[in-house]
């Protein structure tokens, strides 16, 4: 088969085209002919060996989500057959004409959507559901802040809480991307370029944060949350070494939380598919949740779709199709 591999750590042109053997599949595995695979930051991440993949996963191949048609199933799956139109979260491998996957990572297409819509779902999805409303807690009523609301994660995050009945407040670098994430469903946006987010929060207050920044913003977050806060980190792109004020934690009883989902196990995903399933494909097939694809690209152009995802200036998914 043909797959897109890092050849070596570096720019986008690292990425190339060649030929492996088709994954072979055993026990509970289904064998995906893939038709589109999802882009994401943490691809950039491992592509220059900043990010890498855990063990099992594959190292060569980036990809974290793909959509695709199941060919071939192991003896031990229950819950697809041959033919199934399905997409999957992935620890790599997804740039691949080819992924071998265990059937708990898979779940069928939601509603009548293409093959590249659903290839933009699972690592947004899954990353949102477990720490948004699984870690975070969030509940109806309550007010979201999601730094870099324009980020896949962001407009994955804004969709589900707005449908859900949350109040969604976002951070972004330009006017033009927070009128986009308006119209995605968020309640207001602050331009972290232009604002400080904890002077325009601070009387307001929120219930829960999804951070991906980190550095000086955890005092910021520290501050403006509400009582019984929850501040959830998924990256710290400006550092993970910080200073915590112990005792705003303790009087206003905060909860610090994060994760990362590619290391977690399989039992873990295989659970968080299943409340995703319930919780959120029923968003997405009653129209209140909606893919936002930004460009496809062939596989074979994958530098070139690294190339965009890295300018930035881009709102929504970014998907390799074949
Ligand atoms: N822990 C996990 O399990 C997990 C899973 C998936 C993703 N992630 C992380 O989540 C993040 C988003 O991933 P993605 O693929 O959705 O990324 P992405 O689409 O490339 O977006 C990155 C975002 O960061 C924003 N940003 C940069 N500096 C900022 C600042 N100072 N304040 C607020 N926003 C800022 C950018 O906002 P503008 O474009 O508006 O400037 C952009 O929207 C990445 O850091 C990724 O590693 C973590």
């Amino acid at each position: 088969m043909k797959a897109i591999v890092i050849t070596e750590y570096g720019g986008p042109d690292v990425l190339k085209v060649k030929d492996l053997p088709t994954p072979e599949i055993s026990g509970d595995e289904v064998l995906i002919e893939v038709k589109a695979a999802g882009l994401n930051r943490s691809d950039v991440f491992q592509r220059e060996g900043n990010y890498p993949a855990p063990k099992g996963a594959s190292a060569e191949i980036p990809g974290l989500e793909l959509a695709g048609t199941v060919v071939k199933c192991g003896p031990d799956v229950k819950d697809f057959t041959v033919g199934d139109k399905v997409c999957a979260l992935l620890a790599g491998g997804g740039y691949a004409e080819y992924v071998g996957v265990r059937e708990g990572q898979c779940l069928p297409i939601p509603g009548d959507l293409s093959f590249a819509e659903a290839a933009s779902l699972p690592e947004t999805v899954f990353t949102v559901w477990s720490n948004v409303f699984e870690r975070g807690n969030l509940k109806s009523g309550e007010t979201l802040l999601i730094h870099g609301g324009n980020s896949g994660i962001g407009i994955t995050g804004i969709q589900i809480a707005h449908a859900l009945g949350s109040k969604v407040i976002i951070t972004v670098g330009s006017d033009e991307k927070g009128q986009n994430c308006l119209e995605l469903g968020a309640d207001s946006y602050i331009n972290y370029k232009t604002q400080d987010f904890e002077t325009e929060l601070q009387d307001e207050g929120v219930d829960v944060i999804l951070d991906m920044i980190g550095g000086d913003y955890l005092a910021k977050n520290i501050n403006i949350l509400n009582p019984e806060g929850r501040l959830v980190h998924i990256n710290a792109v400006s550092g993970s070494r910080v200073d915590l004020d112990i005792w705003k934690v303790m009087t206003k009883r905060l909860t610090v939380t994060g994760s990362t989902l590619r290391s977690r196990e399989y039992e873990f995903k295989k659970q968080l598919a299943k409340e995703i399933q319930k919780n959120v494909w029923p968003l997405i097939e009653s129209g209140k949740f909606r893919t936002v694809i930004y460009k496809t690209f062939p596989f074979s152009e994958a530098a070139e779709a690294h190339r965009l995802l890295e300018d930035g200036s881009h709102t929504g998914k970014i998907i390799l199709v074949r």
